[in-house]
C-alpha cells in the first residue's frame, strides 16, 4: 500500500503531457474529418502524434503498476471511489485502443503508415475495404467514448480541487513535501 499523498514525478509529467496531446489529437481528428482543406497537415500529425501517445502510455503504465498511487480520501463515497478507479482504467484502454485502431485503420486501407518523411510503421491489419470500414467507425465510436471520459474526469478533478479540497488534485498537480516522491 502506498503511504505518499502525491504520484511520483514520473507519472505527473506523463499525466499533464498526455492530456495535452489527447486534447489535441481529439481536436485534429474532428478537424481532419471536417476540412478537406486541412486534412493533409493535420493527418500527418495525427498519425505520429498517436504513435507517440502509444509509446508514452507503455511507460506510464509500466510506471503505474510499479508506483501505487496514493490512497482516496478515506471518506470519499464508495461509488465515488469506484467511479474514479473505473474511469481511469477506461482511459488507459482508451489510450492504447485508439492509437493501435488508428493504425489498423491505416494498415487496412492499404495506406503507408507514414511517421514523417522516409519512415514509415509496417501495416498491422490486412488491406480489406471491410475491416477497414469496420476500423475506421471504431476508431470514430471510441473517441467520442474517449471525450467522454475525458470531461467526466476533469469534472471530477475540479469536483475535489473546488468543492471538496481535500488534496485529490493536489495529488497529481505538484509534488509533496521532503522530496520522496519529488
Ligand atoms: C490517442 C490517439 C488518437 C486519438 C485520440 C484519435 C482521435 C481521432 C478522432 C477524434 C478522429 C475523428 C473521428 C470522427 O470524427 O469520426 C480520428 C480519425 C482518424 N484517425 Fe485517429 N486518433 C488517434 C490515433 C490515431 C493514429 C495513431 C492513427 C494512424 C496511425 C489515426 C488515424 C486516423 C484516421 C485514418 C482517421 C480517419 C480520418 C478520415 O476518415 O477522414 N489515429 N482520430
Amino acid at each position: 500500500m502506498n503511504t505518499s499523498t502525491h504520484f511520483n514525478l514520473t507519472a505527473r509529467v506523463l499525466h499533464w503531457l498526455m492530456a495535452a496531446m489527447i486534447l489535441a489529437m481529439l481536436f485534429i481528428g474532428v478537424g481532419m474529418v471536417a476540412s478537406i482543406s486541412q486534412r493533409p497537415w493535420l493527418i500527418d500529425l495525427h498519425r505520429p502524434l498517436g504513435i507517440a501517445i502509444l509509446l508514452l502510455v507503455i511507460v506510464r503504465l509500466g510506471n503505474r503498476l510499479r508506483h501505487a498511487p496514493p490512497p482516496l480520501p478515506a471518506d470519499l463515497p464508495a461509488w465515488q471511489a469506484f467511479a474514479a478507479k473505473a474511469s481511469h482504467w477506461v482511459l488507459y484502454g482508451l489510450m492504447f485502443a485508439m492509437p493501435l485502431l488508428g493504425w489498423a485503420t491505416v494498415s487496412a486501407a492499404g495506406y503507408p503508415v507514414t511517421m514523417f518523411a522516409g519512415f514509415q510503421l509496417p501495416p498491422i491489419a490486412p488491406h480489406d475495404p471491410t475491416l477497414y470500414a469496420w476500423l475506421r467507425d471504431a476508431h470514430g465510436w471510441l473517441a467520442r467514448v474517449l471525450f467522454a471520459t475525458v470531461l467526466l474526469h476533469l469534472s471530477a478533478a475540479l469536483y475535489h480541487a473546488w468543492v471538496r479540497r481535500d488534496g485529490v488534485f493536489q495529488a497529481m498537480a505538484r509534488g509533496g513535501r521532503g522530496g520522496g516522491e519529488a
